[in-house]
Order: C-alpha cells, then structure tokens, then sequence
C-alpha cells in the first residue's frame, strides 16, 4: 500500500471542519483589519530563501525540498511564506508606488525536519504582510490581530518580545556577543562555533543544556539598544499594555530566521507539548531592500495550522439544511430534482439509494441536517411529503412543487 511521506498528513473529516473553521476566522478578522488575500507559487528559486532567509539559517542550510528542475533552474517548495510575498511585491512595482500594502496569505510549507507531535514536513500557514508603515503602531496592531485571532479561537497564549536592533546597535551587540562567546573556550557546542562564524545571535536560542548554562551571563541585546530602536521597544510594550495584552521579554528570542530587525515575538502554548510555537513573526525593515526592492519597512508573522488545530474550541454545532432520502428506486430521479432545486437557497444532502426510515435518519443525524425528508412511491402519487424538523421534531406535509 503506498502511503503519505513521512511528516506529510491529509487533512479530511472532522479535521477538515477545524481546519476550514479555523481559516474562515482568521481570514475574517485579517479582513477587518484591512488585510487582502494574497496566493504565492509553492515553487521558487532557491536564491529567494537563501538571499531572505538566510543561508546560515537551519531552514535554509537544512531543511530545504530542493531540487532542479527539467530546465535546469535551482528551485525548492517554499518553507516559509514571507519571501514570496516580498517577491510578488516587489515584482509588481508595489514597492515603486508607495503607500501601504497589507497582505494576508495561507497554504502549505515545507521543511524537512525530524517529525514530531506538533513537526511536520508539510505544514500550513495562516500569515499576514503589512508593507510601507515604519510606525511601531504598525508592529503592536499585528500583534493584537494575532491575539484576537486566538482569543476567537479559545486559545490561551503566553506572548515572548524580543527587540533585535537594527544597523545602528545590531552590529556593535554582535562584537560584544563573539567576544564573550569565544571566552567560552572549547566547551561551546559544534553547531554554536559554526554560528560565529555565520550568524552569532543565532547561539542565543542554542538548545544544548551546556550551551544555555555557559551564556547565561552572556549580554542582553535589548541592554545595547540605539536610541530610536530602544523608544521604539518602550513605546510597542506601552501600547499593549494600554491594550491589555500580556506579555513576557524573552532577551533569548531571536527568530530562525535572518530577515528581522526590532521587533521579533512568539506566541506559545503551553498545552501542546515540546513544539510550543503557535505563532511567530516580527519586523523586517531591510528585506525588501535585500531582494533588490525599494527600501520599504515591513512586519508580519505566521501561525501554524496544524499546532492549533487542537486547541481550537470548536463552537456548538447548529443543525442546518435538509436531507433528502429515498425510499425506492422509482423515486431517485425525484430526489435529485428535488435537491438541485433547493440547493439555489440551502444545503441539501441526499442519498438516492433506497433505505428505510432508520437508515436515512441516522444518514440525517451524520451530517447535521435540520430538516428530513423521504421520498417514495406515495409521495409520487399524492405529490406530497413530509417534512420533518429534526430541531423541534414538528412536522409538515406540504406539496412537492411549493418546496
Ligand atoms: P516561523 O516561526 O518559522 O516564521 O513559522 C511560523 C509558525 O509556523 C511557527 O510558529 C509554527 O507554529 C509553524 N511551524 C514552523 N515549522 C513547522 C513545522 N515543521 N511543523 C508544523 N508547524 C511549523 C515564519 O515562517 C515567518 N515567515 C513568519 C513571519 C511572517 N515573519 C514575518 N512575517
């Protein structure tokens, strides 16, 4: 039997119905928050990640689906979302044009990582985009969209904030960090010496125990903050708390991924095990630039479908729409005329193969229907039937051509 790729699930049923809940809210409220949809190729050139994400980054250096293709181009099936959207905007000229441009997206990605409870290989992003706004309202507003998104939801958080600096502090902060780390000596892991050499800041967030226990006393970038990046981080941690979101500064949090500067944050459950970020996401000023745009300031972040779609509390299902059933051959033709008629104004399920009342009610119950109908021999005769509401359990005969 040929199953699915390890880390790669299919996604039906009652999962389905989570999923789809799941996405019609966070669309809606994206929506309120004058976010427009945006659909990007799952497929790009491999130079997009590196040259955004970063090459010293794990989901560049190693987690790539990467390949070439029949025409000999460098390409992978994109791991993130953000860099395609900054792609499409700059190739439409958005960039040129100025003004604000907010953009919300959703779809599969794909990293290949070890699998786990909450790790997937392919996994789905709910994410959002807000272009052309340097005002760190802009940061705190995206970030109380993601906390309304959850809270509709049902879903309990814990929010971590970081600021990263920006070419003003981040470069000096760097020095000091390789200066304290190399005095570390040789007890710092492998995987941390290559970092220095690519990406120090990246040592912050190294998960070996060792690691953690020798940089406990390693400098705070938030102590090496600029000026404007230091009101900057004052004023965002002012506003969501005049808005009533709580939050924790995590001096660790440096995001995986290169593109970030000021603000970084991560939103994380702490009922879901090992793989506790549901969200993540922060400002990324210079990345527009980097890919050969017009300097543009931008933030945004992304949620992870599938490490919510057990947290969700699904609301009270409602029973809706009709189910049709018949009772025997000669009246199949009927029921399909029936529900095609119906079905400009409502939902309607029928099952044309012939069963009895027992059988078609549990058919019913299945999938929710409000109103129950049968229909047979009888019914053609007198042109009439049944309508039966499975809410309050009152009936009505009424005339097959009024339904
Ligand atoms: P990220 O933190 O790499 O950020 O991913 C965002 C979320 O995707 C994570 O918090 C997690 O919930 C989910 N996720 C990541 N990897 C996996 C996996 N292997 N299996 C299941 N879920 C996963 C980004 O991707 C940035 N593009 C976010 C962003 C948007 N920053 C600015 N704009």
């Amino acid at each position: 039997m040929i199953k699915s790729l390890r880390g790669m699930n299919d996604i039906l049923s009652e999962d389905y119905e989570r999923f789809t809940y799941f996405l019609d809210t966070a669309t809606k409220i994206a929506q309120k928050y004058g976010y427009h949809f945006i659909e990007t190729p799952l497929l790009e050139e491999t130079s997009l990640f590196k040259r955004s994400v970063g090459e010293s980054s794990d989901i560049v250096g190693k987690e790539m689906y990467q390949f070439i293709d029949k025409g000999e181009n460098d390409v992978c099936l994109r791991p993130e979302g953000t860099a395609g959207v900054v792609r499409a905007f700059i190739q439409k000229k958005l960039d040129k044009a100025g003004g604000t441009h907010r953009f919300f997206y959703h779809g599969p990605m794909f990293r290949y990582e070890r699998p786990q409870k909450g790790r997937l290989r392919e996994f789905h992003q709910f994410g959002v985009e807000s272009f052309g706004v340097d005002s760190v309202y802009e940061d705190a507003t995206v970030i109380m969209m993601l906390s309304d998104i959850l809270k509709t939801l049902g879903i309990g958080y814990r929010l971590q904030l970081n600021s990263l600096g920006d070419s003003n502090c981040m470069p000096q902060y760097r020095e000091s960090l390789v200066k304290f780390v190399k005095g570390c000596g040789d007890e710092i892991c492998e995987d941390c010496i290559r970092r220095l050499e690519t990406n120090p800041i990246r040592v912050l967030d190294c998960k070996n125990e060792k690691c953690q226990v020798l940089y406990k006393d390693a400098p705070k970038l938030i102590n090496s903050l600029c000026d404007s990046c230091d009101t900057d981080f004052a004023s965002l941690k002012k506003i969501l708390e005049d808005n009533g979101i709580d939050y924790e500064i995590d001096t660790n949090l440096v995001r995986g991924l290169d593109y970030y500067s000021k603000t970084a944050f991560e939103f994380v459950s702490d009922n879901i095990g090992s793989q506790s970020a549901i969200a993540g996401g922060g400002r990324y000023d210079r990345l527009v630039e980097y890919l050969d745009g017009r300097p543009t300031p931008a933030v945004g972040f992304a949620m992870g479908i599938e490490r919510l779609m057990e947290l969700i509390e699904m609301p009270e299902i409602t029973r809706d729409g009709y189910y049709i059933g018949a009772m025997d051959e000669e009246a199949v033709s009927l029921v399909v005329n029936l529900a095609q008629k119906k079905r400009k104004t409502d939902k309607v399920t029928i099952d044309y193969k012939a069963k009895n009342f027992k059988n078609h009610i549990k058919g019913a119950d299945k999938v929710n229907a409000k109103f129950f109908c049968m229909i047979g021999s009888n019914e053609i005769q007198n042109a009439t039937m049944t309508v039966k509401n499975l809410e309050d359990k009152t009936e009505q005969i009424i005339n097959l051509k009024d339904f």
